[in-house]
């Protein structure tokens, strides 16, 4: 029987396989007007073909819990109810194939306001649809990008509540499950690490004090997210710099601080929050820092990152590396990853009726 088609139970949710999606920005949503941030039919047929794949689960990618947490002014976001109502039609059709409808709950921190990646990613100044970006610290990512403004106490207290807000959204919207976006460089990955984060406030300095802006936003997310619904945490378990990031054994420890916060399952990527490091890309690269939180805690793991292969991705599973694997690039060129790999393996996929002649 194969591993990666066994369903997995978090909380009263059940994912019918271990055949994930991360989140993916497709940065094409309307950058103003009422449907500002909306999901709309790039979005409606992206996560579609990905559910009639047979995908088990699909987190929607980084959705800003306020205008100014948009990585880009085309960012999806859920900070509003026509944006609620655009997401409907997303989950729906996700339920309606089996597939469990997740969704990152994200604020892009001193990376916000840049331009799409395809049209150069650079930052965009306040004239050409940006705004001014902001962070724990005044300390600009790299050369290209501007120093943010360092968030007051009452700010950090309000991006709290934004999350608070986003998390009743996106459940009034049908998703199941909720991510919190501690990766990549953005605001939450900025306030753990003592690369981004010289604050000598109450939020800076210690490991307690550079995680409590992260645990308050659990804590605030979980308090509105049902107790019968599971919670995912995504880390960059490492800055992958030498000295003065954060590293491997904080993730450890910050996973152990997450269980007891409420987090049901950590989504184990790296990088991004330190500019010019040199990080060993390779098949399954990232797979022995989700393995070390599994083998260290008792916290459920997704591993993530050039995981392409059907017999790759049933080895981390049978191995007990990850409890399930995140497939990015690679469902961007096969929706149907999932439906193939259950053929090689002989595992229960969801085939949609219409399809039943390509079985
Ligand atoms: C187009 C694109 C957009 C992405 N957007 C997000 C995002 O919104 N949130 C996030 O946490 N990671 C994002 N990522 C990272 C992916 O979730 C994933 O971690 C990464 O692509 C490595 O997995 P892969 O090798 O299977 O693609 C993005 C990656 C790609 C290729």
């Amino acid at each position: 029987m194969s591993a990666l088609f066994q369903p997995l139970s978090l909380r009263d949710v059940t994912i019918p396989n271990r055949v994930w999606m991360p989140p993916m920005c497709q940065y094409s949503a309307a950058p103003d007007g009422p449907d500002a941030g909306a999901p709309d039919d790039w979005h409606f047929a992206h996560y579609a073909a990905r559910a009639a794949g047979g995908t088990g689960l699909i987190v929607v990618e980084a959705t800003a819990v306020s205008p100014e947490g948009r990585i880009s002014p085309y960012d999806l976001g859920i900070w509003n109810d026509t944006q609620v109502e655009a997401f409907r039609r997303i989950t729906r059709f996700l339920v309606s194939q089996g597939t469990v409808p997740g969704i990152q709950l994200a604020h892009a921190g001193r990376k916000a306001s840049t331009d799409r990646p395809w049209t150069g990613g650079a930052p965009l100044a306040p004239d050409a649809y940006g705004w001014q970006p902001v962070g724990p610290s005044p300390l600009a990512f790299d050369e290209n990008h501007p120093v943010p403004t360092e968030l007051t106490v009452d700010q950090i207290r309000e991006t709290v509540g934004q999350f608070a807000d986003a998390a009743r959204r996106a459940l009034a919207a049908g998703f199941e499950i909720a991510e919190i976006h501690g990766a990549h460089g953005y605001l939450i990955g900025n306030f753990l690490s003592p690369h981004s984060n010289h604050r000598t406030d109450a939020y800076g300095g210690s490991y307690e004090n550079r995680t409590r802006f992260a645990l308050e936003v659990v804590d605030a997310v979980r308090q509105v997210w049902p107790d019968d619904k599971p919670l995912f945490f995504r880390v960059s378990a490492t800055d992958w710099l030498a000295e003065g990031g954060w590293t491997p054994d904080d993730t450890v420890r910050f996973a152990r601080d997450l269980r007891a916060h409420g987090i049901d399952l950590l989504d184990v990527s790296s990088g991004g929050n330190a500019s010019g490091v040199r990080i060993p890309t390779g098949p399954g690269y990232q797979v022995p820092f989700a393995a070390r939180v599994k083998a260290e805690t008792s916290l459920p793991v997704a591993a993530v990152g050039l995981i392409t292969d059907v017999e790759q991705a049933e080895k981390i599973l049978v191995n007990e590396e990850a409890d399930a694997v995140f497939l990015g690039r690679e469902l961007l060129r096969n929706p149907s990853w999932a439906r193939l790999a259950a053929r090689e393996l002989g595992g229960d996929v969801h085939v949609p009726d219409q399809y039943h002649r390509s079985v």
